[in-house]
């Protein structure tokens, strides 16, 4: 047997607490996997005296990360405190310029400052790994940097934010609107600490900007980003694209196009039959698409104690085994810097509008619509309410620059009641 691999853990909350279990209740496995054993040197939180469940005692307390990160006995620092910039950002850049292969599961601090960090790992010569940051126990780096590597990536897609995923479906299957579900979510403590970082869609853009530099071999870009959260979405939306034969997901899409690198995260219409469409609750999914390998679904948790902690223990058991792959999948001095290009992927879109009951309202609607280019594949007119009655559109492919022409032009007609609802369908 050869030396043990010596690990360090900063941040002892839900991640940290899943890898020391892990590290304990699977040591055997893990070094019989490795021909190494694992061991757990150091631990850093914030507080010293919380009980997390888990005994410290063998472990040596630090209160500050950095120190701990640069350590002699210290073969690889976990950084699992989180926060883009702050003391993950600093203990990672310490670790590495000692020489520390570094893990995370920070995909706020790989989207702002990955391109930064991976040059730090290459010029010190070390790894830096983040498998749990996209997807939770999905092992989708993995699956993008080795497993497809061969392949040119034509698209990626995923619904990565669980908490999205669950208050939209949780609308939908007990008919209760945005509001209520939210505060049921944050009640059973679903919600970051931030809750627009969920329902604004950061927190999956971040995830989506970094799966989208390994697949297309560019910085990461995640101010670059379009970006929709689903806090406009409400039970009529819901209902009437059911009625339609879609479901409505947060959805992130990055795909290379003749005009630059087109990353969307906005919530999308996907038929009800696709694998994305039914997926329910708290569960993430991420379809990869290659030029040899066609389309991959993968799917499972995207958070949580243990399957987080199963992802960061996948780069601890890579570490141990000597495989180093470079942070996005090949040098960072190589990744080109994108120009970034605004949904210029045609793409159907459904409009739902209050229709006022006045003479003509209907045909001012197709006016708009065909002036600015847009044609109509279906369109549902329910019964009024009041003197209102509400409308959907599916249009036939069209772009977003049409879509927001008619949209400055439907303001100009006195013929509905508020703006549009307007989102894309995606073909999935
Ligand atoms: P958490 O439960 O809030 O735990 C954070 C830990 O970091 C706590 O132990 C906290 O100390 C410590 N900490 C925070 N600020 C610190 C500071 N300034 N100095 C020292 N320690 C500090 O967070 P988590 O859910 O485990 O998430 C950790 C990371 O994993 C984040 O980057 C998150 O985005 C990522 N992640 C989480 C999940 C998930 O399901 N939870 C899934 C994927 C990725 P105290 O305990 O003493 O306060
Ligand atoms: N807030 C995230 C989610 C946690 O709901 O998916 C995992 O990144």
């Amino acid at each position: 047997m050869t030396t043990p691999l010596r690990l360090a853990i900063a941040g002892l909350g839900t991640v940290g607490v899943g890898v020391i279990k892990m590290v304990r209740q699977n040591a055997a496995l893990i070094s019989a996997r490795t021909g190494r054993d694992v061991q757990i040197v150091a631990v850093s939180a914030r507080s010293r005296d919380k009980d997390r469940g888990v005994s410290l005692q063998n472990y040596d307390w630090e209160d500050d990360p950095v120190t701990m990160a640069t350590r002699d006995d210290v073969d690889v620092f976990v950084e699992l405190m989180g926060g883009s910039d702050g003391p993950a950002k600093a203990a990672t850049e310490a670790a590495l310029a000692a020489g520390k292969d570094v893990v995370t599961a920070n995909k706020a601090m790989l989207a702002i400052h990955g391109q930064a960090l991976a040059l730090a790992a290459e010029e010190a010569g070390r790894v830096l790994r983040y498998e749990a940051a996209v997807a939770g126990g999905i092992p989708v780096i993995k699956a993008l940097t080795e497993g497809l590597a061969g392949n040119e990536i034509t698209r990626v897609m995923g619904v990565m934010n669980g908490t999205c995923n669950y208050i939209l479906t949780r609308m939908e299957s007990a008919g209760l609107p945005y509001d209520e579900v939210f505060a049921e979510a944050d009640a059973l403590g679903y919600l970051e600490a931030d809750p627009t970082l969920d329902v604004g869609g950061i927190d999956a853009g971040h995830k989506l900007a970094i799966l989208a530099s390994i697949a297309f071999g560019t910085q990461v870009a995640f101010d670059a980003m379009e970006l929709e959260g689903i806090d406009r979405i409400t039970i009529e939306d819901i209902r009437q694209a059911a009625d339609m034969g879609y479901k409505i997901k947060l959805l992130g899409v990055a795909q290379l196009t003749g005009r630059g690198l087109e990353q969307r995260m906005s919530p999308c219409l996907v038929p009800d039959t696709s694998p994305l469409g039914q997926l329910d609750g708290g569960t993430n999914m991420v379809v990869l698409e290659g030029d040899h390998v066609g389309q991959i679904v993968l799917r499972g948790a995207g958070a949580g104690e243990g399957p987080t902690a199963s992802a960061v223990m996948s780069d601890i058991l890579d570490i141990a085994r000597g495989i180093r792959v470079a942070t996005f999948g090949q040098p960072a001095t190589r990744l080109t810097q994108a120009t970034p290009a605004k949904a210029v992927t045609p793409a159907p879109y459904y409009l739902r509008m209050q229709l006022l009951d006045k003479p003509g309202a209907m045909a001012k609607v197709a006016t708009v619509l065909g002036e600015a280019g847009i044609s109509i594949d279906r369109m549902r007119q329910y019964g009024h309410q009041d003197d209102t009655a509400p409308v959907l559109i599916v249009t036939h492919k069209t772009t977003r620059a049409a879509i927001d022409a008619a949209r400055k032009a439907f303001d100009a007609i006195d013929v509905i009641a508020e703006p549009p609802v307007t989102l894309r369908i995606e073909q999935v």
